[in-house]
């Protein structure tokens, strides 16, 4: 397999080169098939140790990345941060280099802090995968959008993505926006004002206020959860005022084109931004998501538990 990636960590979509995505994504198929063999598991990564250091609550991101490195023959170990000794005071770096000393080949890092795995990156020597770092960035949940985006409608050059909701408190917004502005797409955010941080034209996006008049445009509709744990007061007046407006439902559905996409990260609020009946239905690639989410996380432990790379 050709892998052209040269960086020792993934900590975020920002400084990727297309032909870097490009060799993540040609290598996902490859590693789909596995995980729907009888027997799901290859020797790719036997001998190698991966650690997934999750300081914030998560299920797919986490179970894939645990998953992922079990189906290569990877040993791992998984640590959240109310059962490690974070609680007692250790700092992230003093955690991080205790769990250096015994020779991990990759650690997987989600915390609540934007930046955190840019940080530990530069106190300790073993490769990071970004799994999500506040309203930062969030690589692999937009490397696996853009995979199931290309597995459904092919090359995304030219295509119309809107992404709808709170783009303001969104790593995923974030990282969706520079992967898919990078490789071509035109990307449109709606959602209300108080939502969409000023000057995000500035990132190669168009700005709508107005869902109803942006449906038709578009081919796929990725919708955000309102992140209510990161929200400040008072930025829309309710959750049923914010779901009249930008909740997408059946009525909403029928104004898109015939066979738009609807995809959505996880965890959904049901009736909030997303009707069950859509969230269920013949258009949504949710689920998709997340079975191409353990391919594509397989693939990037391959690439930087033994690739070669140029920088660090
Ligand atoms: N999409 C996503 O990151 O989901 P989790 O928070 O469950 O990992």
């Amino acid at each position: 397999m050709e892998i052209s990636f040269f960086h020792k960590n993934l900590l975020g979509i920002e400084g990727l080169r297309v032909e870097e995505i490009r060799t993540i994504l040609n290598a996902t198929t490859a590693f789909k098939e596995i995980s729907r063999r009888e027997i799901k598991k290859v020797p790719t990564l036997r001998g190698k140790t991966i650690v997934n250091l999750f300081f914030e609550p998560s299920t797919r991101t986490r179970t894939s990345f645990e998953l992922a490195a079990k189906r290569l023959s990877a040993d791992t170990v998984s640590i959240s941060s109310s059962t490690s000794s974070v609680v007692k005071g250790e700092t992230l770096v003093d955690t991080a280099r205790n769990l250096q000393a015994m020779h991990p080949d990759l650690i997987i890092l989600r915390h609540s802090a934007a930046g955190a795995p840019h940080f530990l990156s530069r106190h300790i020597d073993v490769p990071i995968i970004n799994a999500g770092d506040g309203a930062h960035e969030h690589p692999t949940q937009a490397l696996l959008d853009l995979y199931t985006m290309e597995e459904n409608v092919g090359d995304i050059r030219g295509k119309t993505i809107g992404i709808i909701g709170d783009i303001k408190h969104s790593r995923v917004a974030r990282s969706n926006i520079l992967s898919l502005v990078t490789m071509g797409a035109k990307v449109v955010v709606c959602g209300p004002p108080t939502l969409i941080p000023k000057g995000i034209e500035a990132m190669g996006v168009s700005v709508s206020f107005n869902l109803e008049e942006i449906l038709s445009e578009l081919d796929i509709v990725m919708m955000l959860r309102i992140q209510l744990e990161r929200q400040e007061r008072g930025l829309f007046p309710s959750l049923t005022e914010y779901s009249r407006f930008y909740g997408l439902n059946r009525h909403r559905l029928s104004r898109c084109k015939p066979g738009v996409l609807i995809m959505h990260p996880g965890p959904i609020n049901r009736g909030i931004e997303l009707d069950p009946d859509v969230a269920d239905g013949s258009h949504s690639l949710i689920l998709d998501q997340v079975e191409n989410g353990l391919a594509l996380r397989m693939v990037l432990l391959y690439i930087l538990c033994g690739g070669k790379h140029d920088d660090s």
